[in-house]
Formats: C-alpha cells, sequence, structure tokens
C-alpha cells in the first residue's frame, strides 16, 4: 500500500517517474546518481541534455558514473573506468573499433555491437529531475547487474 493509503499494480509503479534531485545541481556536477524503484542509476548532464542508464558497465559491472565522457564518431559515450569499453549515452550501444587485418593501412572505423546498456528517461518538471525506468521489454546485458544476485547499491558518491 502506498503513503497515500492507496493501492498501485507494481508494474506501473515499477514504470512511474521518481524525483532524482534538482537541475541546478547536475548543471553543475554534471552527473549524479540515484536510486528508481530499487534500480541504481547514474544520470549524465552533457552539452545540454540529459542521459540516464544502468550504472553497472554491462561488460563486467564496472561504475560508469566513475568514467570519463568522449566523442567517438561524433557521438559522445561514457568510457567505463575499469576496461575503456565505450556506451553511447543517447542509446546504450556500445562501441568497437574494427579493422581490416588484410588491409593493415585501411583506416579502422566505429562500428556497433547493438545496445548492451540499459537507458532510462529523463524528465525535467520545473528544475526537478526525474527518471522513468525503461520498460522496453528486450534483454539488455546490464540488467545482470541491475537485478538479481550481482545488485549493488551503494551510496551516492
Ligand atoms: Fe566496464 Fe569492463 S566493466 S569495460
Amino acid at each position: 500500500m502506498d503513503l497515500d493509503g492507496s493501492e498501485q499494480d507494481p508494474e506501473v509503479k515499477e514504470h512511474s517517474p521518481v524525483y532524482v534531485g534538482r537541475e541546478e545541481d547536475i548543471k553543475k556536477s554534471e552527473r549524479m546518481t540515484a536510486v528508481v524503484h530499487d534500480r541504481e542509476v547514474v544520470i549524465f548532464y552533457h552539452k545540454g541534455e540529459y542521459h540516464a542508464m544502468d550504472i553497472r558497465c554491462y561488460h563486467s559491472g564496472g561504475p560508469l558514473h566513475l568514467g570519463e565522457i568522449e566523442d567517438f564518431d561524433g557521438r559522445p559515450c561514457i568510457v567505463c573506468p575499469w576496461h575503456k569499453y565505450k556506451i553511447t549515452l543517447a542509446t546504450g550501444e556500445g562501441l568497437y573499433q574494427s579493422i581490416n587485418p588484410r588491409d593493415p593501412s585501411a583506416k579502422s572505423k566505429w562500428c556497433s555491437k547493438g545496445v548492451k546498456q540499459r537507458i532510462h528517461k529523463v524528465t525535467v518538471d520545473n528544475g526537478s529531475i526525474y527518471v522513468t525506468l525503461s520498460n522496453e521489454p528486450f534483454k539488455c546485458d546490464s540488467d545482470f547487474y541491475a537485478t538479481g544476485d550481482f545488485k549493488v547499491i551503494r551510496s551516492p558518491f
């Protein structure tokens, strides 16, 4: 039962927006962490846009909130501090650089492994920031570290 005494379908509740902080604060720090319906997320403010994703890297659970943001092929990515995987902020795609072993002189190019990190929705209302968990039905690799035995919730940094 909710604080207001109402019952809510847990499925619906899990995808309701949760207040995570003030716009003025994230604009200064450019990132913040939050727990949204028992799921730990990181929210980035980068070049005027907000992005939220699972905080643990899809590869091996690295702390994405401690990574650097860099552009690869013109796409802003968080670079995981553990093994330097690159994840696009906008879509959660894992990027890799392909080379042609038969033509070492050819320029390498950036390619996508597909969506690996679950991206959540950020909304701003009157200076307040809210995160709504993704309800995309597909399985994302980062779900592994966001749910079940591997879930680790830490206090905000
Ligand atoms: Fe992130 Fe390995 S844990 S790159």
